[in-house]
């Protein structure tokens, strides 16, 4: 691989890969890397760069992950990252404390401007505002850097907020560049890649399907594979991209779990055969339904549901004959949320795709799409073919409408559940917003309140309307639909979907909720 690249030192970040991505955006090749790698195979990779990510830990923590110090004197330039420039502070003599005040979230960032440190750094902030609104999570800060070190921004409650040693080409954030949140984070990456590294963007989404292609094959080598299918971008971009590197090694399958949408299964069905992948379609409705029954916790819904398709695929597998690989979608932002990676992020759900596979399948994973991010694989899907209808469809979680309906999952309710989702998408789209939104869907609430249909009293459920505007589906906002269009939706579903009298928007963003109800 000759792409010039940037190495990240993960040192536990729930960020780190948002770094590693931000970079492929910025058209620059990035590998992940154990926080304390060897400076000497850093050297061997001959990186342009190196970036500490943020983490959870006090550099002062006994157990904290410290980076090889000989990485300092490489030459290659280096961005440390919140946890990262605290480590570079340390690791280079100088000070860092609990911070008075701690910073989690929105913070102001003053450059110090016109200083001879700040024109001496100014690569790092070119074309950079003076004051910016920055994304921190830190509840350490550094108090005194490291001799040689110029000053390059401060905040209320840091009095380094960035700093450099430009003649050794070091550079730290106190916060994070790589979030959303983060006025001009990217400008502020590019500048170190660009500006710093000297990288010049010599890596496309085209180069990542030539590699994922060449590495399944290589992984693969000639065993037999078989994908899990869920309908949506994610399982259908791996398919594709599988199918790529192994041919007729490959069947893909679809279980209906009986929680998908109005006409979903069929419309699947459709899909795939116009795209010629080898297809075995199962319904397990009834066993999923089943096995759903009284149950009301989220996470021992989404823990049957997984285990239920684990089953059903098992045994579905076992009529193939022998199969070596399983493929998935997986995305990062599953992966992220599903397992701690330092052990020290909170579970907060458990993904159908990543959490529900038990040992006992005998079969290895591969999953082509781990590292990237949803609109990512929205580009590797332009690239491989899939029409534009398909590549911008919303993201539809594996445990489906299961996971929409509070409380017990029924026939009734499913069925009710469909009919008012199918008038949210049918209004959201013909009112043009549904490229715009990141999910919008109903859910139903099983709580009954009072109405009035037609002079009667009613005593029936309630509807949330929810509709998010995301990125990554990280962090999300809800929208600012238009009113007229809410109540168009809300006087439809009443009028049409029996059992409903009372329609809410939800107007939480995330954090601190979530995206799904459960
Ligand atoms: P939350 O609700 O955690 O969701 O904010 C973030 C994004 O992930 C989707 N999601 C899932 N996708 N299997 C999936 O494939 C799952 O179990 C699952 N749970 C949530 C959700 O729709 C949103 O886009």
């Amino acid at each position: 691989m000759n792409h010039q690249t940037i190495l990240v030192l993960d040192f536990g970040s729930q960020y780190t890969q948002l770094i590693a991505r931000r970079l492929r955006e910025l058209s620059v090749y990035s590998e992940i890397w154990p926080p304390d790698a060897p400076a000497e195979k850093i050297r061997a990779r001959r990186p342009s760069g190196v970036i500490l990510s943020g983490g959870p830990k006090s550099v002062s923590d006994a157990g904290a992950p410290k980076c090889d110090p000989a990485l300092f004197e490489l030459g290659s330039p280096v961005l440390g990252i919140c946890y990262g420039m605290q480590l570079m502070a340390h690791t280079l003599g100088g000070q860092v404390a609990p911070a008075p005040q701690r910073e989690f979230g929105h913070a102001m960032v003053t450059l110090t401007s016109g200083s001879s440190p700040r024109v001496r750094g100014a690569d790092i902030f070119a074309d950079v505002p003076t004051e910016i609104r920055v994304w921190a999570s830190h509840g350490d800060f550094v108090a005194r850097p490291p001799a040689g070190f110029s000053v390059l921004a401060t905040s209320v409650n840091a009095p380094v907020a960035a700093m450099a040693h430009v003649d050794r080409g070091l550079y730290a954030l106190l916060f994070h560049p790589e979030v959303a949140h983060t006025e001009r984070g990217l400008e502020i990456l590019r500048n170190f890649a660009y500006g710093v590294c000297g990288c010049t963007g010599d890596w496309t989404m085209a180069s990542f399907v030539e590699e994922a292609t060449a590495k399944i094959r290589a992984q693969v080598a000639g065993g037999r594979v078989v994908c899990a299918l869920s309908g949506g971008v994610d399982s259908t971009v791996a398919a594709l991209i599988i199918h790529r590197a192994v041919g007729d090694k490959l069947t893909c399958m679809f279980v209906d779990n009986g929680v998908l949408r109005l006409d979903e299964a069929s419309q699947i069905l459709k899909r795939f055969e116009r795209l010629k992948l080898p297809l075995v379609f199962v319904d397990a409705s009834n066993l999923f339904l089943d096995r759903l029954a009284g149950v009301i916790d989220p996470e021992r819904k989404r823990k049957i549901i997984g285990a239920t398709f684990i089953d059903v695929f098992e045994a579905e597998a076992a009529k193939l004959g022998d199969v070596d690989f399983l493929a998935q979608g997986t995305l990062y932002p599953d992966v992220i949320e599903s397992v701690s990676i330092v052990g020290q992020s909170a579970l907060i759900k458990s993904h159908h795709n990543v959490g529900g596979l038990p040992e006992r399948m005998r079969m290895k994973l591969v999953e082509p799409l781990r590292e990237l991010f949803k609109d990512e694989v929205r580009q590797v899907g332009r690239k491989l073919g899939l029409d534009e209808e398909f590549v911008v469809r919303q993201p539809f979680p594996g445990p489906g409408l299961a996971v929409r309906i509070l409380g017990e999952v029924t026939p009734d309710r499913l069925a009710l559940l469909r009919r008012a989702d199918a008038v949210v998408a049918d209004e959201i789209r013909r009112d043009g917003w549904y490229a715009r939104l990141w999910q919008s869907f109903a859910v139903l609430l099983p709580v009954q309140s009072v109405g009035v249909m037609g002079d009667e009293r009613t005593y029936e459920y309630t509807v949330a309307i929810r509709a998010v505007e995301s990125r990554d589906g990280m962090t999300a906002d809800w929208a600012r639909l238009p009113h007229d269009l809410l109540a168009r939706i809300s006087s439809r579903i009443v009028n049409e979907v029996r059992g409903v009298n009372r329609v809410v928007y939800d107007i939480s963003s995330k954090p601190p909720s979530t995206i799904e109800w459960e």
